[in-house]
C-alpha cells in the first residue's frame, strides 16, 4: 500500500494528492500548520499542539474547516492507514479557494490537508554528535508567535545554513538577541548551569517541545531563565540546543564555526534528551 495522504474531505494516494491552483495558501500563504510528532503510533503533545492551532486560526481569522472532535479522528485514520509508527502528522489549513483577492472572500470553505511522513527517530545521529549553527539577521514580520504558513524567510535562512554544512539558522533581531531557529526554538546553557531561552513574545514561535521540556526541567529542578542572548553569550556559555517536533532536543556545537563549550553536546543537553525521550515514549508525564 502506497502513502495516503488527506485532502478536504479525502483520503488520497499521496501523488494524487493536489488542492486548486486558487488556493489562498498557494497564492498568499494564507494558512496555518502544525507538525505533530508520533513515537509508537501514538501522538504527541496533542493538546498543546490543538491549542497553539486554535490560537492560530483565531489571529489569522480563519475558520475551523471541522471540529477538533473530527479532526482528531481524521489524524488517527491518517496514522492507520499509513501504518505509521514513528514520524510526523503535518496539518495545514487554508482560508480556502477563492478567486485572487488581498481581502478575505466571504463564505468560504476552509481548506484542510493533512500528510504523514515516517522518521525512525532512534537512527537520528544529530543528537549524538551535535550540529552546527549559523546567526542571521532575523528579517521576519512582527507575528512570528502565529504558526503560518507563510516560511520564505525561514526557508532563505535555513538554505543558507545548509550551503556551509549547518543544521540550522540562529535568527538575530535588530537589538542583537537571538529569537529561534528557522524551524526550532534556541537554547543555551549558562556557566551557572540554567536553562536560557526567549520568552514567548510575538517574535518567536511558543514550541510545543519548548513548553514540554520546560515543564521536565522544571520538575527536575534546573532553574530556568527567560529572556534573550546574544551570540556572544552563546559562546561564553557552557552549551547550547535547539528544540522542534521534528529534531526534539539537539545540541548545538558550534555557532558561526566557533566551539559552543568544549565543541561536543553538554552534559545537561544529553540529559534533557534522556527525558525528553522517555517523555515522547510515554515513559514519563508532565503536569
Ligand atoms: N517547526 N520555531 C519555528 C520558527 C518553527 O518553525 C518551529 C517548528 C519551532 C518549534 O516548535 P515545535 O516545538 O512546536 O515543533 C520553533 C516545525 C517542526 C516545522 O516547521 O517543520
Amino acid at each position: 500500500m502506497g502513502r495516503i495522504s488527506y485532502v478536504n474531505g479525502r483520503y488520497v494516494s499521496h501523488y494524487d494528492a493536489v488542492v486548486h491552483i486558487e488556493d489562498r495558501g498557494y497564492q498568499f500563504a494564507d494558512g496555518v500548520y502544525e507538525v505533530v510528532t508520533i513515537v509508537a503510533g501514538r501522538l504527541v503533545d496533542m493538546d498543546p499542539h490543538f491549542e497553539r492551532l486554535a490560537r492560530s486560526l483565531c489571529e489569522m481569522k480563519i475558520k475551523w474547516p471541522i471540529t477538533r472532535r473530527v479532526l482528531v479522528l481524521i489524524m488517527r485514520e491518517l496514522i492507520k492507514r499509513n501504518r505509521l509508527e514513528n514520524g510526523i502528522l503535518y496539518m495545514q489549513i487554508t482560508r480556502g479557494v477563492a478567486p485572487r483577492d488581498h481581502k478575505f472572500p466571504i463564505d468560504v470553505r476552509p481548506s484542510l490537508i493533512m500528510t504523514t511522513k515516517r522518521i525512525d527517530f532512534s537512527a537520528e545521529k544529530k543528537q549524538i554528535v551535535g550540529v552546527k549553527v549559523i546567526s542571521i539577521p532575523d528579517e521576519r514580520w512582527t507575528r512570528c508567535d502565529i504558526k503560518t504558513i507563510s516560511l520564505l524567510p525561514n526557508c532563505l535562512g535555513k538554505q543558507k545554513a545548509a550551503e556551509v554544512g549547518a543544521y540550522e539558522a540562529w535568527q538575530v533581531d535588530q537589538d542583537g538577541f537571538v529569537t529561534e531557529g528557522t524551524s526550532s526554538n534556541a537554547w543555551i546553557v549558562t556557566q551557572n548551569g540554567h536553562m536560557l531561552t526567549r520568552s514567548p513574545t510575538n517574535a518567536i514561535l511558543n514550541g510545543v517541545t519548548r513548553l514540554s521540556l520546560i515543564k521536565i526541567a522544571q520538575e527536575e529542578g534546573i532553574v530556568l531563565e527567560e529572556r534573550g542572548f546574544t551570540i556572544e553569550d552563546a559562546h561564553q556559555a557552557r552549551e547550547a540546543f535547539a528544540t522542534s517536533a521534528t529534531s526534539f532536543v539537539t545540541p548545538v556545537i558550534n555557532i558561526d564555526g566557533k566551539p559552543v563549550g568544549d565543541g561536543t553536546p553538554g552534559a545537561l543537553t544529553r540529559q534533557l534528551i534522556a527525558w525528553y525521550t522517555d517523555y515522547v515514549a510515554g515513559l514519563r508525564t508532565v503536569a
